[in-house]
């Protein structure tokens, strides 16, 4: 299958905070650009520092943020620059959104029990929310609206983070994104 038009994919990262997002998604952009692909991430903490700054984490606020990047997504995806975008995107109805609204669309989910990111808890949100010091924390007090058809399904509890990029890459290949 070819590639539609000279459109760039985007592959979309979802989970719950701790999942492995933005690990997972570093080591795909390092894969991508070794292969000489035009590529930018969009993390969503790094976006909340910039782009989308004094945005907080109300329904309305999350999706005001995952739209500023959809179409983000969308103006360099329609000149041939691919995307990758690591964001919690907790709701059905936004990941639905981009993808009516970008070409190339690639859902991944993170799938990774809360009880295992409480156990990480890289950023130590989960011991705060859990003490009740912050509120609205994805899978605590706020809902996460698992994929029911993602194109890539990742085990990111058991499967080391190389395996899972591999599957990503065979994912795009298989969709002819990119040569394999
Ligand atoms: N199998 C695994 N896959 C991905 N991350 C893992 C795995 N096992 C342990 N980790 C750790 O879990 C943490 C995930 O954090 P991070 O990538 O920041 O998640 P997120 O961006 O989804 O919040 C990292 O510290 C990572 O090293
Ligand atoms: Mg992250």
């Amino acid at each position: 299958m070819q590639q539609h038009g000279n459109r760039g994919f985007t592959v979309w990262l979802t989970g719950l905070p701790g999942s492995g997002k933005t690990t997972i998604a570093q080591k795909l952009l390092r894969e991508l650009k070794a292969r000489k692909l035009k590529v930018e991430l969009f993390d969503g903490d790094e976006v909340r520092r910039n782009l989308s700054k004094g945005l907080g984490f109300s329904k309305e606020d999350r999706d005001t943020h995952n739209k500023r990047i959809i179409y983000v997504c969308k103006l360099l995806t329609r000149n041939g620059v691919n995307a990758i975008v690591s964001l919690i995107s907790p709701y059905r109805s936004t990941r639905a959104y981009a993808r009516e609204n970008l070409p190339n669309f690639v859902e991944v989910y993170l799938n990774c029990s809360v009880k295992e990111c409480i156990k990480r808890d890289p950023k130590g949100l989960y011991k705060k929310a859990l003490a009740g010091e912050i509120t609205n924390m994805t899978g605590i007090q706020d809902p996460y609206e698992e994929p029911l058809t993602p194109e890539v399904l990742l085990d990111t509890e058991h499967d080391p983070s190389s395996r899972n990029v591999v599957k990503i890459i065979r994912k795009l290949e298989s969709l002819g994104y990119i040569k394999a």
